[in-house]
């Protein structure tokens, strides 16, 4: 008896196994050799799931589910005359028309003659086959590909929130359309643009009637800081910085790390209510990464806040939103001196108009994000001149991340 599986069990899992291999007569060195396999098997599996799980879920939901419930209308003869197509292979997420079908996502653009589909049928047809990253199975792939169909790769997270399963697909696209500015279509969260002076005029009385109290007026004694969380620990260890920072200022903080949620639902009605009592918004990015700065930061300037930047560089902020209209972290030797100027920003009011000047020299503009593509798409361009050899670096080491 002695020579049979062990005496000894461990959790209830092993009791249960040396039980059997007692009933079984297995001997000792045999029953470990079995629970040694096992376990192997084990982690074996849970290594092979979690990378194709998802890819699994991805297949039939994008394969069977979208496609029979969720196709696009049938295309007509005028939309098919002379355009060139789109084929959304992915949903974005759970929307499986991003911004439209048909002819919409092109209305407002230059080059317009393009038009958007999901329904697979027009593989072939299709002159641009879009991928959502996120939405992605490398199970679920085109059949067939001619040698003159874009493959596009969408995404708008940064590379420390997406972790990519290219395989087999890595050398496959030929454009990308993500936030970074060397993307073929860049996809910024949101567009500020110049106004001539008819314009500016116009926005002025337009953004004072959107404005309650109007920007930098704000009840006195309250906490001229805001922050809506809810990723509570990052890579780019913002919460950190806003631990020291709080050593010298208070942070008025909501969302699921405070367990305070906002008083409004929404994210804009969050923010638009947040403007009515505060002065300055932690726009802090959850990775630090070249160019990319998220709906936060835009957010915030639309409602009247005035971002305090840290993600991308200010430099690279500056490209995206008016010099004058936000602070950067960088701009400052650390928390406590970022603290002592906003408060002497919040006792100075013609300091702090300063930052508020570009709302009447500059305008949101819808982002017409599909416009470059389309024009991709009607350039003909030939096989070969429009290639990214590996993806997979262009995507980890191109994002020039840090923390
Ligand atoms: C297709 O478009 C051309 C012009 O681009 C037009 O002359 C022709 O009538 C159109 N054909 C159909 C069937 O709509
Ligand atoms: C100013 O912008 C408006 C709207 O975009 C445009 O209609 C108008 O022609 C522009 N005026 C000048 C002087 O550029
Ligand atoms: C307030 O800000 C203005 C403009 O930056 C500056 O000229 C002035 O000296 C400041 N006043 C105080 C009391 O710091
Ligand atoms: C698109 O990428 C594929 C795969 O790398 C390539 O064979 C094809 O030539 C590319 N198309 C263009 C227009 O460059």
């Amino acid at each position: 008896m002695l020579d049979t599986c062990i005496r000894y069990p461990y959790s209830k899992f092993t009791l249960r196994f040396f039980q059997a291999c007692q009933v079984l007569k297995i001997t000792r060195k045999k029953s470990y050799i079995l629970l040694g396999v096992f376990v192997l098997l084990s982690v074996a599996y849970t290594f092979w799931s979690a990378k194709h799980h998802q890819a699994l879920v991805y297949y039939v939901r994008n394969r069977f589910i979208n496609q029979a419930l969720y196709r696009a209308p049938e295309l007509n003869a005028a939309e098919l005359n002379n355009t060139h197509l789109l084929l959304y292979w992915t949903p974005f997420f759970q929307n499986v028309a991003f911004d439209g079908f048909g002819r919409r996502p092109f209305a407002k653009c230059p080059v317009s003659n393009c038009v958007a589909t999901n329904d697979r049928r027009y593989l072939r047809r299709a002159d641009a086959v879009l991928f959502h990253g996120a939405d992605m199975s490398v199970l679920d792939l085109p059949a067939e590909r001619s040698p003159r169909q874009l493959y596009a790769y969408y995404v708008h997270e940064s590379p420390p929130q997406l972790d990519m399963l290219l395989g087999p697909l890595n050398s496959a696209f030929n454009i990308t359309l993500t936030y970074r500015r060397d993307s073929d279509v860049h996809m910024p969260y949101f567009r500020l643009v110049a106004c001539n002076e008819s314009e500016s005029l116009a926005v002025t009385q337009d953004r004072q009637s959107e404005l309650t109290p109007p920007p930098g007026v704000v009840p006195p004694g309250g906490p001229l800081v805001a922050w809506v969380v809810s990723h509570c620990s990052t890579d780019g260890r913002r919460e950190d910085y806003v631990a020291q920072l709080r050593r010298y200022i208070a942070v008025d903080e909501f969302g699921a790390c405070s367990g305070r949620p906002c008083p409004r639902p929404g994210a804009l009605q969050c923010y638009q209510h947040l403007a009515r009592s505060h002065l300055f918004y932690l726009a802090f990015e959850n990775s630090l990464c070249r160019d990319y700065v998220t709906e936060k930061f835009f957010n915030a300037l639309h409602v009247g806040l005035v971002p305090v930047a840290r993600g991308a560089t200010r430099a690279e902020y500056e490209a995206l939103a008016p010099p004058d209209s936000f602070l950067h972290v960088d701009d400052f030797a650390g928390p406590q001196e970022l603290a002592d100027h906003l408060r002497w920003l919040a006792s100075n009011g013609t300091a702090l108009a300063r930052y508020h000047r570009w709302r009447s020299q500059y305008r949101f503009a819808p982002r017409e994000r599909w416009c470059r593509l389309c024009e991709l798409m009607s350039r003909h361009m030939e096989p070969g001149t429009a290639v990214l050899p590996d993806l997979h670096s262009w995507w980890y080491e191109g994002a020039q991340c840090h923390s």
